[in-house]
């Protein structure tokens, strides 16, 4: 089996939404099997049948669409999904594949069962995914040769392959493209407990020192996402080692997270100037999203897919049909004042 992944570079902080360098170096910490990957039960159980169904069947695996926040294992789950398969995968995204011919060139060098793997699926555009279409139903693509009347289509089959297809807004993807998926697998946010378990599985790969203590510290403050929480374990490594003896205890991964302005929480100062926008600006809410994202600079895409899950989980924000809204619980993280509404009937503002 053979992996190509692709390298997205940016600088950006613990919470960034894409592949930082380091995340795509150390591919080791990526698990390669289902039994090593922790967390996702529900998807990780359903997988699992319909592997093996296919595997005994000989077939290649019915067309998977991964969905969830960032960061929660899509590319990984799609490796292991190659590996339990036997087969091999191919990389690519939606903003990658610009033209019909570039996906052509991608399904015409594919190998029998082989996989696809379009992260970012939603943002293909519609020549892009109208080849997909037959590709994807018949194992066929059409291809047009010539300009004008003396124009001639002929159809080429292509090998039975997978695609597997990962985005963070299934809802932003056309009735006809989610409809030809036969499997759909929505990831959820880990539990501190899980996260647990990823951190000290990393640090024993990275041949790092943790105490038990110092790796719920950083599992209960990565906001849900493994990869957030691998971000966490190389950051806080670098204070153990400069600042202390090279062990992550909890005072160490505390220190290095305080210094990082990452709460007790996880919450990072972009999630807090969220909340404290929403309040100081627009009396707790609602706000629209556009409105809100403009006021604290940031893209109204990355509020939604990056900061809005973790918020709605914690109970700190809501999503309204007129906007959103801080709940209570925000203001008494943000050790605010309550407004007279919610201290007078113990009730949430606009719920
Ligand atoms: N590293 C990142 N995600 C993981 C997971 N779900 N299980 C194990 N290690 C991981």
């Amino acid at each position: 089996m053979s992996i190509d992944f692709g390298t997205d570079i940016y600088e950006e902080p613990i919470v960034a939404k894409t592949f930082l360098q380091e995340d795509t170096q150390e591919g080791s910490l990526r698990p390669k099997t289902l039994r090593e990957y922790i967390g996702q039960e529900k998807a990780k159980g359903n997988l699992a049948v319909f592997i093996e169904a296919a595997r005994r069947r000989g077939e290649s695996l019915d067309h998977v669409l991964l969905h969830g926040p960032p960061g929660l294992g899509k590319t990984t789950l799609a490796g292991i999904i190659a590996q339990e398969m036997g087969v091999n995968i191919r990389i690519t995204s939606g903003p990658a594949i610009e033209k019909a011919g570039d996906l052509a060139a991608l399904l015409t060098n594919l190998s029998e069962n082989d996989i696809l793997f379009v992260d970012e699926i939603h943002r293909l555009n519609r020549a892009v995914e109208e080849i997909l279409y037959p590709a994807m139903e018949d194992y066929a693509i059409d291809i047009i040769i010539g300009k004008g009347p003396s124009a001639n289509s002929i159809r080429l089959d292509l090998p039975r392959f997978t695609l597997i297809g990962a985005t963070t807004r299934a809802g932003q993807l056309s009735a006809p493209l989610r409809d030809r998926f036969g499997v759909t697998l929505r990831l959820e946010l880990y539990t501190p407990e899980e996260l647990c378990l990823i951190v000290t599985r990393s640090a024993s790969i990275l041949g790092v020192a943790i105490e038990p203590d110092g790796a719920m510290e950083i599992a209960r403050r990565s906001r849900g996402t493994p990869r957030i929480a691998n971000r966490m374990l190389r950051r806080v490594r670098d204070f153990a080692e400069v600042r202390g003896n090279g062990v992550i205890t909890r005072d160490v991964a505390d220190e290095a997270l305080r210094a990082l302005e990452i709460d007790f929480l996880g919450l990072d100062p972009i999630d807090r100037r969220m909340l404290g926008a929403i309040i100081a600006n627009y009396g707790g809410g609602p706000v629209g999203l556009e409105t809100l994202a403009a006021t604290i600079g940031e893209e109204a895409v990355t509020l939604e897919d990056v900061y809005e899950p973790y918020l709605m989980q914690l109970g700190f924000l809501t999503r309204t049909p007129r906007g959103r809204c801080v709940t209570r619980k925000a203001y008494e993280h943000l050790n605010l004042s309550l407004p007279r509404e919610m201290s007078e009937n113990g009730e949430q503002l606009h719920l």
